[in-house]
């Protein structure tokens, strides 16, 4: 794993912004695995800026995005498709049709499950954008997930509706539930790009980059994967 450690957020997310960027110009219509909560929001404003100003265009680009809430759609504004919108795809030029995330709202949480994990086979992703939860998880594979999974319905760990619960006005009202891409939808990305700030990520991050290879610590799994970028501050770095 190659890793690259920033003196701050701001000079993390323009590190990254430079690795997509390149992805993009080396292949116009690439697939783009992106993540939603608060890390890569400076990577987002910084596609957005320059979109903005007629620099790159996304025009054939498509999107699949790692994970979304049960029971929460577009209408939503703590859903993850709303999050994408607002933060990221109303600012490029991409087309709302070449954007995928799986169904929140789906009546048949299962049958959303293989309908999106097929959409995946078919497309595969030339970068995957990640950020890593405090207990070492990446998109909603929690601790214990088996590196074998594809998309799934996740009951949410304690840690993560603790953590996530800060963008919700009451602990209560976080979904207990999610579709996540499975460990194995994100190792079939052919470039991952993983992204971690602040202290309270720094244990997670040492599991990433030096601890066991284990199904305890879901991003430990990228390890193995050859071609993966770790880019952190200097606070997310401290045990490594
Ligand atoms: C988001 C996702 C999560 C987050 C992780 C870190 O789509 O899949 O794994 O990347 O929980 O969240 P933040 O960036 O808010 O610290």
């Amino acid at each position: 794993m190659k890793v690259i450690i920033t003196k701050d957020y701001e000079s993390m997310s323009e590190k990254a912004y430079e690795e997509v960027r390149a992805v993009i110009a080396e292949n116009p219509a690439a697939v783009l695995g992106l993540a939603t909560g608060t890390t890569p929001l400076g990577l987002y404003r910084r596609m957005a800026d320059d979109c903005g100003r007629g620099g790159i265009s996304y025009k054939k680009i498509r999107t699949v995005n790692l994970d979304e809430y049960a029971g929460l759609g577009a209408d939503s504004d703590q859903s993850y498709v709303y999050f994408m919108r607002k933060n990221l795809f109303d600012h490029l030029d991409i087309l709302p049709e070449n954007t995928f995330i799986a169904n929140g709202k789906a009546e048949d949480l299962e049958a959303e499950c293989a309908r999106y994990n097929a959409l995946l086979e078919g497309m595969r992703q030339d970068i995957q954008v990640l950020g890593i939860g405090s207990n070492g998880h990446i998109a909603f594979n929690e601790p214990g997930t088996p590196f074998s999974s594809t998309v799934h319905v996740v009951d949410l760990a304690e840690s993560t509706i603790r953590d996530n619960a800060r963008l919700f006005a009451r602990e209560e009202d976080v979904p207990r539930k999610a579709i996540t891409m499975g460990l194995k939808n994100i190792m079939r990305a052919k470039k991952i790009l993983i992204l971690a700030n602040g202290a309270n990520k720094a244990r997670a991050v040492c599991g990433l980059v030096k601890g066991e290879v284990t199904e305890a610590v879901p991003a430990s799994v990228l390890q193995l994967h050859p071609d993966c970028t770790l880019i952190c501050d200097r606070d997310a770095a401290a045990m490594i």
